[in-house]
């Protein structure tokens, strides 16, 4: 593994190697137990998009691996006045021994890794969000004690959360059921990726189908950073429909989870009651970004 540039790209094993290392991080932080694995190291932070949890989460990981973290704003970067990935690659490169990006093209991570000479790790794209659902998966086992057999749904849109969720839970050997409105369905990429797993994906209009025996219920805002101009009509596809409430939830399996990556809108994606009956649940997994992003650090920039 050379970089987090998607979860299509690692294996099975390799994710629960991280996953391992996550585990063994945060008992290791709780115990104050020190941890300098990245003794010395730089990481560059490039944010295109906003962020809580991701900065704070890489900044203080990369503090408490006894490296250094750098946040680079692109209002404040050349890469924002138009100067190419390519060069910005070459000149990171010489500088940092890691580079975390948080950007809307996908194609824009894939050639930071091309052009520049070290590890890049992918902090969200209009694609995919791999450093997320690395926590979720991590949130999952602590809380499930295991994959196999577990059945993850998803309400909402088809972008960039619904995708690493497909392959991340998909990978780990759980059934996966999206229910998404007409028009806001996964692209053809990850539908192709889940034919990999026959008889372990549907893909549906109907939230009430996608949830039925679930274990998981995961969701995210209608409306993603980018999409703000294009809310309105978002609402009016997504209300009263597609929703994570107590009637969603009724056809889970007992004792279902909830996890939201946040942002969290409720009243929209998420009723305030189901969010606070699982908060819980949606809190570790927020810490859990901490803890899965040094492991994914310790194994892409340890010497
Ligand atoms: N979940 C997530 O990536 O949060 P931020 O946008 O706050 O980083
Ligand atoms: N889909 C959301 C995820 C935020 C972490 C967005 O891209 O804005």
């Amino acid at each position: 593994m050379k970089h987090l540039l998607t979860l299509e790209q690692l294996s099975k094993e390799e994710i629960l190697e991280i996953l391992n290392l996550a585990d063994q991080l945060k008992f290791q932080r709780n115990n104050n137990i020190e941890h300098h694995l990245l003794k010395g190291k730089t990481l560059g932070m490039v944010f295109q998009k906003s962020s809580t949890r991701t900065r704070v989460s890489f900044e203080v990981g990369m503090y408490e691996l006894g490296g250094y973290a750098l946040f680079l704003s692109s209002r404040d970067l050349q890469i924002g006045r138009g100067e190419p990935v390519e060069d910005t690659a070459r000149v990171l490169s010489r500088y940092l021994d890691g580079i975390m990006i948080r950007t809307y093209k996908q194609s824009e991570v894939e050639d930071l890794a091309k052009y520049g000479s070290i590890p890049v790790i992918n902090a969200l794209t209009d694609y995919c969000h791999p450093c997320q659902v690395l926590a979720d998966l991590m949130t999952i086992r602590e809380f499930k004690g295991g994959f196999d057999g577990l059945k993850a749904t998803f309400i909402g849109d088809g972008f960039n959360m619904a995708n690493s969720i497909i392959v991340g839970c998909l990978k780990l050997g759980m059934r996966v059921s999206i229910a998404s409105p007409k028009g806001y369905e996964i692209c053809e990429h990850i539908q192709e990726f889940a034919k990999q797993y026959p008889g372990m994906f549907e893909m549906t209009n109907d939230p009430m189908v996608a949830a039925k025996g679930a274990d998981v219920v995961f969701t995210d805002v209608w409306a993603s950073m980018g999409e703000e101009q294009e809310a309105e009509v978002r609402r009016k596809a997504f209300e009263g429909k597609y929703q994570v409430n107590e009637e969603l939830m009724a056809v889970c399996n007992e004792g279902c989870m909830v996890q939201h990556c946040l942002p969290a809108h409720r009243g929209e994606e998420i009723t305030a009651d189901v969010f606070e009956a699982h908060a819980n649940e949606i809190f570790e997994e927020a810490e859990n970004r901490l803890h899965a992003q040094k492991a994914v650090m310790v194994k892409l920039m340890k010497d």
